[in-house]
């Protein structure tokens, strides 16, 4: 393990105003995303997709991280050139998601555990090699029921990502652990606190036990926010101060940095939730963005997938992108939006 390395690799990432466009949508997820724009998903349409985002001009001031899936890591642009080479050559750093999806658990109706450590060890080498500076792995916590999240199914998902980060770490590749606490659901907004307060504590004490360096890692959870269907919604400044409130408890500050997931927040909340944590005081962490959604949603119906779009569809994802480069310092205001 390269300590100097990993550290400079996980600053880079999330270094001030920028951070991380999540472009690794698996297959039946992107198809997913497509449909409503009624374009067919086939691995031109993916590739073509992806290069509208990645040559988007001027972003790598705001994107210090693209998350690729496997297929997106071993295509190319137009001109040939591979993917990952084409954000080296701007600075940005390439990254791919390593985990196979969250599979229900064994005897914990409701409850789900992600797999992928089995080769995972030697699918990281590959990784690597393809020009991957850092992975993601995903946990998924749905709250339902009082049991659900299940205290298994946190112990679990918490022991994986330990062991993929550990895994990650070993050959100087950032982990992005992201343990996602579901937005979906009616429950209200401390109840989601609590269940993100005690994902956290069961995953920092796993890094821990497994030797995981936090100084070389990036954390990559939920903000603390109501369901979708809970009648009683946050405000703004009420979604800030808990989410602030649970990283201040359970996020050691040798972590560099936290970036935040959008969960399927509308572009417009996710940025100006991360905007007023940021306006609201100084942090041991960066406080940023690793947002799929809410970064690609307003591309996505713009380009609808015809190529007199694209010059539009890129204008809208330089725009998000930028503001949310102003949300890392506070200085975002809602009012942008229009212009
Ligand atoms: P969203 O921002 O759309 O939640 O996607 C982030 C991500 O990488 C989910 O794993």
């Amino acid at each position: 393990m390269n300590i100097d390395e990993l550290k400079s690799t996980a600053e880079q990432i999330a270094a001030p105003q920028k951070g991380i466009l999540a472009a690794d949508e698996s297959g039946p997820t992107i198809k997913k995303r497509f449909e409503p724009i009624g374009v067919e998903s086939t691995e031109e349409t993916r590739r073509r997709y992806r290069e509208i985002l990645f040559t988007t001009e001027g972003i790598e001031r705001y994107i210090g991280g693209v998350i690729f899936y496997d297929e997106t890591l071993r295509q190319t642009a137009s001109d040939g050139t591979p993917f990952p080479k084409l954000l080296w050559n701007r600075g940005i750093l390439p990254g791919i998601k390593v985990d196979k999806g969250a599979k229900a658990l064994a005897l914990q109706p409701g409850n789900k555990v992600t797999e992928g450590l089995d080769g995972l060890r030697d699918r990281l080498a590959e990784y690597k090699q393809l020009g991957a500076r850092f992975a993601k792995w995903r946990a998924v916590m749905e709250i339902d029921e009082h049991d659900i999240p299940s205290d298994y199914a946190i112990c679990a998902n918490a022991h994986a990502l330990a062991r993929y980060a550990a895994l990650c770490q070993e050959v100087d590749l950032v982990p992005i652990v992201e343990p996602e606490v579901l937005m979906d659901g009616a429950h209200d907004i401390d109840r989601c606190e609590v269940a993100t307060s005690w994902m956290l504590a069961r995953v920092f004490a796993e890094l821990d036990a497994h030797g995981v360096l936090f100084e070389g890692m990036l954390l990559k959870p939920n903000m603390v926010i109501p369901g979708k269907k809970c009648p009683q919604q946050a405000s703004v400044p009420e979604v800030a101060e808990a989410t602030v409130r649970c990283m201040r408890r359970y996020v050691p500050a040798a972590v560099p940095g936290i970036v935040f997931l959008s969960g399927g927040q509308s572009a417009e909340d996710a940025t100006d939730h991360l905007n007023a944590m940021n306006a609201m005081g100084e942090y041991p962490w960066q406080l940023s963005f690793s947002y799929g959604r809410a970064l690609q949603a307003p591309v996505l119906s713009t380009w609808k997938g015809q190529e007199e779009n694209v010059p539009a569809a890129q204008r809208e994802f330089h725009k998000r992108c930028q503001l949310n480069g102003l949300a890392r310092e506070g200085i975002y205001s809602r009012a942008m939006e229009a212009a």
